[in-house]
């Protein structure tokens, strides 16, 4: 599959995907989301790609938002269908089964901070700053970022960084659980595909039931989503992995899962 807009390189179960616009501080525009959302499912269906770190070409952004070139043109209808085509794609990955780890290099803002919010985890360099300055334009979120944010980070900071629209610096942005972790610029995609890596060698089920507990479950009230939780839990009971898990323990050996 080639793309235009993104880059692929994938090595012993983990996916590095680059968007790679760097003139326009890769900018997401109608195209790269597009090949975004082919390149996601493919990636989920994989079954040797057991996990994703998401980056941005060059040293001085993740993604600097939607293209606003391509915003300054839309009315009511064709507004709505481009915010819920992004969300689509955003939920693809935010729902992708496997872990999804942001690199985040640079200027993460608008549609490059929605981005980083559907990854499941943030790891940030410390030149790099989070923001959403679509108030500044006149305009809000349209990837579901006026709905993540506050879900990560507590209604009050997600209001403060929405409505001023100002960048939040990597110190901050760890300070409010916005971030994971910062790391020097040089050493941002190593510890982000390290991190993967830990995750990777756990159970690929156990993962993916870990992450629809999670998303599946924050949305509902909790009687329900423990319910969620029990059922995941009795499915994988009765899988060949949790018995290898459990057995390797007692064994004093390393498990090998088999993904079933
Ligand atoms: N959409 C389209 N083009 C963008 C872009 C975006 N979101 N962000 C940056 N670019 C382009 C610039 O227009 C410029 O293109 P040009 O060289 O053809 O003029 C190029 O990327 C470099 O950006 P520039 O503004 O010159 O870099 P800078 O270092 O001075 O500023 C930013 C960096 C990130 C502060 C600034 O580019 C910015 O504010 N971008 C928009 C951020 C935004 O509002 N995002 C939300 C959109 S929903």
């Amino acid at each position: 599959m080639t793309h235009e807009n993104l880059l692929v390189d994938e090595r012993d179960g983990v996916a590095v995907v680059t968007v790679n616009r760097p003139d326009k501080l890769n900018a997401l525009n109608g195209r790269t989301i597009d090949e975004m959302d082919g390149l996601f499912a493919a990636l989920g269906s994989d079954a040797q790609v057991r996990g994703v770190v998401v980056t941005g070409a060059g040293d001085k952004a993740f993604v600097a938002g939607a293209d606003i070139e391509e915003l300054a043109g839309l009315d009511a209808d064709t507004g709505r269908a481009l915010s819920r085509r992004g969300q689509k794609v955003f939920d693809r990955i935010e729902w992708l089964g496997k872990p999804v780890v942001a690199a985040v290099n640079g200027f993460a803002l608008g549609g490059g901070c929605e981005l980083a919010l559907a990854c499941h985890v943030r790891v940030a360099s410390e030149n790099a700053s989070l923001g959403t300055p679509e108030v500044k334009l006149g305009l809000i979120c349209g990837y579901g970022g006026t709905q993540r944010l506050p879900r990560l980070v507590g209604r009050g900071p997600a209001l403060e960084i929405l409505l001023t629209g100002e960048r939040v610096k990597a110190a901050e942005a760890l300070r409010l659980g916005l971030v994971n972790r910062v790391v020097p610029q040089g050493k941002l995609l190593a510890e982000a595909e390290s991190l993967v890596r830990k995750m990777i060698a756990n159970g690929p089920l156990a993962l993916r039931a870990t992450l629809e507990a999670v998303h599946g479950g924050l949305d509902r009230p909790l009687g329900e989503a423990q319910e969620g939780e029990a059922q995941l839990f009795g499915e994988l009971c009765a899988t060949e992995d949790a018995r290898e898990g459990t057995q390797a323990f007692l064994e004093k050996r390393p498990a090998e899962f088999k993904g079933r």
